[in-house]
């Protein structure tokens, strides 16, 4: 090897130390691993290629020329995760805390540009303190050319977010626009202004974990999708999402080999109560329709009264929304339909059929709902589904009353196949309020008012509370049986496999956001 060679390494080895040893152990006091071992946990052994290396920043302020670190802050390149092409930068908190100067966010920006040319995911391992304060505006502007090719890359290729550190300022906003975020529990957190600056201004007395921490961010703000108990779980989480989806807008995820065993799943006759008042988990239905084990949950703990996730089917990924009897009664409120809604535009870039599953009460009453917005909330899911063009297929299990019923994929808004188990009772609203309002004199004028009202009302679920009125006028498409619902499903989906539907010529549609 001569001297030009040998050089090279050296400089290769150094690049390799980051900010040094000392910070090393510092990094795993914090019980976090580096950004180099995140990234050999992620990709395929011996697939990661870095680009950038050997880059540095060309800052001269504060003494900083004679701080040059190999690689500056961030380590960029592309490789395979299980065998598909991903492009991932992780962020070096070694060096300068991870704190993003112009050339850091260059970097950054290089392999955005080659993920969109190539259609590939970009995965983003975030632990940063922010903009490199010794930079300014230059530090600023890369945060913008960042977010710039977020929202040009949206919608084209996955991008996911993994926040294994801080993440304060400006850095919060492109984790914000990519496709979903996972933070990790105890080590990361969120926020747009710290804990100090919150005292200063409002004189609350906060923590950084209590203010923009893994559970505050997964339970009260949605701004987390998924929680991972640590820097390697969190790794497991992107290769296990990335499973679901495909590698770009014009392509389908990868169908996995499936032989069909299990059609029939006697398990889902016993699911739903007799006494159509009381709940049952949403989960059981789903856990009895899909693949064994293949469900992937969204915002786990995040608007329970809906449940978001991908799953599969016969092997083929799908997306599915379904309503929660388990919390606040299935209900449709604020944060549900904004979860939902969200779930369902990415599904739909990203060519992932729909399964909805209904069993929904209505819209949630009350003040805080609606000075809150969910007439505007409550479109959005309204619109997502409208405006789908993927496969989709509803299936009633038990309530869809009102509005909801319109908005959780009914026929009228463009799903393909709609389907309703013989518990179903498609309605206005329910019995009891139904009789309430349309017998009220009868009621009132009763000797026994509180018996006239009861009879009323089973009149009235005699009449209406069934998918039946639904059938004949072709809005439902078949009342099926529970246990046949896999086995309609499987077969629903893939006639629709090659489902095309075009949009209308327009820029793009107003969704009220
Ligand atoms: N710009 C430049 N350097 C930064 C930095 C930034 N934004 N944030 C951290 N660093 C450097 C520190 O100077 C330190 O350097 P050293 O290793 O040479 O000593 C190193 O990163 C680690 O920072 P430290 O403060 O020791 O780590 P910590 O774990 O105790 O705290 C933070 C981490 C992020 C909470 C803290 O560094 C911080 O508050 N940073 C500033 C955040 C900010 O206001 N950013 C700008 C607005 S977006």
């Amino acid at each position: 090897m001569n001297k030009k060679q040998k050089a090279l390494l050296e400089k290769m080895a150094e690049a390799r130390l980051g900010g040094g040893e000392q910070r090393i152990e510092k990094q795993h006091k914090k019980k976090k691993l580096t950004a180099r071992e995140r990234l050999e946990y992620l990709m395929d052994e011996g697939s990661f290629e870095e680009v950038g290396m050997l880059v540095t920043h060309r800052s001269t302020d504060f003494g900083m020329e004679k701080q040059l670190f190999f690689g500056d802050g961030v380590v960029t390149g592309y490789g395979t995760v299980n065998g598909r092409l991903i492009y991932v930068y992780a962020q070096d908190f070694t060096v300068f805390g991870g704190a993003l100067s112009e050339t850091h966010a260059e970097k950054i920006c290089k392999i955005m540009d080659l993920a969109v040319k190539t259609g590939a995911p970009v995965i983003g391992l975030n632990d940063s303190g922010g903009a490199r304060i010794q930079e300014g505006v230059r530090s600023l502007g890369g945060y913008a050319d960042i977010f710039y090719r977020n929202v040009r890359s949206s919608g084209v290729i996955p991008q996911i977010s993994a926040i294994m550190g801080p993440c304060a300022g400006g850095a919060v906003y492109s984790p914000a626009m990519t496709d979903f975020t996972i933070m990790v529990e105890e080590t990361s957190y969120m926020f747009v202004t710290g804990p100090n600056v919150v005292k200063t201004v409002t004189n609350e007395e906060v923590s950084s974990e209590e203010l923009g921490g893994a559970s505050t961010h997964s339970t009260k703000s949605g701004v987390t999708h998924v929680t991972a108990s640590n820097d390697v779980a969190c790794l497991e989480e992107i290769k296990k999402m990335l499973s679901y989806i495909p590698q770009n807008n014009k392509l389908k995820t990868p169908k996995l080999p499936f032989t069909l065993s299990d059609e029939l799943r006697d398990e889902l006759e016993h699911i739903i109560p007799e006494d159509t008042h009381k709940p049952y988990d949403m989960r059981k239905v789903i856990k009895g329709i899909c693949d064994k084990d293949s469900f992937y949950e969204i915002h786990k703990d995040y608007a329970e009264n809906i449940v978001v996730g991908f799953n599969r089917l016969a092997g083929r990924s799908i997306g599915i929304i379904a309503n929660q009897p388990l919390s606040l009664a299935g209900v449709l409120d604020v944060n549900s339909s904004k979860k939902a809604a969200r779930f369902t535009r990415f599904c739909d870039c990203f060519n992932i059929p729909l399964l909805v599953l209904v069993d929904v009460p209505g819209f949630l009453p009350g003040t805080d709902q609606e000075w809150n917005g969910i007439i505007v909330h409550g479109a959005k899911l309204l619109y997502a589904l409208s405006e789908a063009t993927v496969p989709r297929v509803t299936v009633i299990t038990r309530k869809a009353y009102g509005g909801a019923y319109d908005v959780m994929n009914s026929k009228h808004i463009g799903a393909d196949m709609n389907f309703a188990w013989p518990t179903a009772e498609i309605a206005v609203m329910g019995a009891k309020g139904a009789s309430e309002i349309i017998f009220k004199k009868e009621i009132s004028e009763a000797s026994d008012p509180e018996a006239k009202w009861k009879e009323k009302e089973a009149e009235y679920a005699d009449k209406f509370a069934d998918p039946y009125r639904a059938a004949r006028r072709g809005f439902i498409d078949e009342v099926i049986l529970p246990k046949d619902t896999r086995r309609k499903l499987i077969k629903a989906f893939s006639m629709l496999e090659n489902k095309e539907l075009t949009g209308p010529d327009r820029k793009h549609g107003n969704i009220p956001l």
